[in-house]
């Protein structure tokens, strides 16, 4: 029987049913905020370190900037010493987001050696005290996500998810890898599952959720409170929407038609230039763009030129012109003839294929 939290203070915000993961280097403000315009109900920001905003570094004040007023977000940090955490979390808590979530997931070598991210499970006192110190700082919505152990002899889920509770956290997400399968391999939900079972808080379930198939299955073999999504929504905000219909009803939504898609990669295009000036946005963009038109016909020549490009209107131009000189009847056609629906349900957009049913 795992602990019971200390306090009587319920937070106004509590988890929704499906959500969108942090991702370093792919969750920033204009991947949010789409996905949030296309049906996400939860967005965090990418991982940030207490120790950077403790002391103004500038990056971090940056990054704290893309946070404010933004609904819904959970705010991730990471850290290891009690009064930066406490401190961390005041200052976050001023940029009026919905939520604090510590992160003890990370399984980067230059985190977990300052006894960060998945190192500080590693000190389950020490932990006590970071926790405590995060309870105290706020009356927010405080969570942690882990991952299910550093490797498969040291499983300490039950023991982290005992101390998040104990301390009074809100609710415990489980990327149900260990440290030492980094992103690779077949997430195992049995332990989903167990920590569901012991814990009373909510549980969100992490990893290998692609399609709202996946999704359903999660929910129904572990009786996790909902699940967190990362790799299979690049380029796919369209999912939460679709998972969330399929929970409700068992009627799968199409897949976004070509028109769609190409009209939301130019939105978010737009977006990540007003958020983060043109010539980081190209860049970053470059990525974005071939999750996006992942699938579609002819996109090589496509990509190629955009991964030269600089500029916004360059970008928008290479698009443009491929989607105009694409023969989008004979895309349809092929799909007929492979058995695929066609009018507005596109074809299978798998962004990744992670876990085969
Ligand atoms: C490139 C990359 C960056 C990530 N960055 C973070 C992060 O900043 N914070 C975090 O808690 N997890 C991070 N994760 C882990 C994801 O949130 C998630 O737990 C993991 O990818 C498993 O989910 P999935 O199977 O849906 O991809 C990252 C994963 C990847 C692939």
């Amino acid at each position: 029987m795992a602990v019971l939290p200390p306090r009587g203070v319920k937070p106004s915000y509590q988890f929704p049913r499906v959500m969108l993961a942090p991702v370093a280097g792919y969750t920033d403000r204009p991947t949010r905020q789409i996905a949030r315009e296309k049906g996400c109900s939860l967005t965090f920001s990418e991982l940030i370190s207490a120790r950077g905003i403790y002391e103004f570094n500038q990056k971090t004040q940056d990054m704290l900037d893309e946070c404010r007023d933004e609904h819904p977000l959970i705010f991730q940090i990471f850290g290891a010493e009690p009064e930066i955490m406490y401190d961390a979390v005041r200052r976050v808590e001023d940029l009026g987001v919905d939520g604090v979530n510590l992160n003890l997931g990370c399984p980067v070598k230059k985190v977990f050696k300052t006894r960060s991210g998945c190192g500080l499970t590693l000190y389950p006192v020490h932990l006590v005290h970071v926790i405590r110190a995060m309870r105290k700082a706020t009356n927010l919505h405080l969570s942690v996500k882990i991952r299910a152990g550093v490797n498969h002899k040291s499983l300490i889920y039950k023991m982290i998810g005992d101390i998040a509770q104990g301390e009074g956290c809100d609710g415990i997400i489980i990327h149900a890898r260990t440290r030492l399968m980094g992103f690779g391999g077949q997430a195992n939900w049995d332990w989903i599952a167990d920590l569901k079972d012991y814990l009373d808080i909510p549980v969100i379930g992490n990893g290998d959720v692609i399609d709202p198939e996946s999704a359903k299955r999660m929910i129904d073999e572990t009786a996790c409170d909902g699940v967190m999504i990362a790799r299979g929504a690049y380029g796919n905000p369209w999912l939460f929407r679709r998972i969330e219909h399929y929970l409700d009803t068992g009627e799968l939504l199409p897949e976004p038609a070509p028109e769609e898609r190409i009209a939301t990669l130019m939105r978010h295009l737009r977006l990540a230039v007003e958020w983060k000036g043109e010539r980081k946005a190209c860049f970053e963009m470059r990525k974005h763009i071939s999750w996006y038109v992942r699938g579609l016909p002819c996109v090589r020549v496509m990509r190629d030129k955009v991964n030269q490009c600089e500029t916004l209107q360059g970008m928008l131009d290479c698009i443009r012109e491929w989607s105009e000189s694409t023969d989008w009847d004979a895309y349809f056609a092929k799909l007929a003839a492979q058995g695929h629906e066609t009018g507005d349900s596109l074809p299978p957009h798998r962004s990744v294929s992670l876990r085969v049913a």
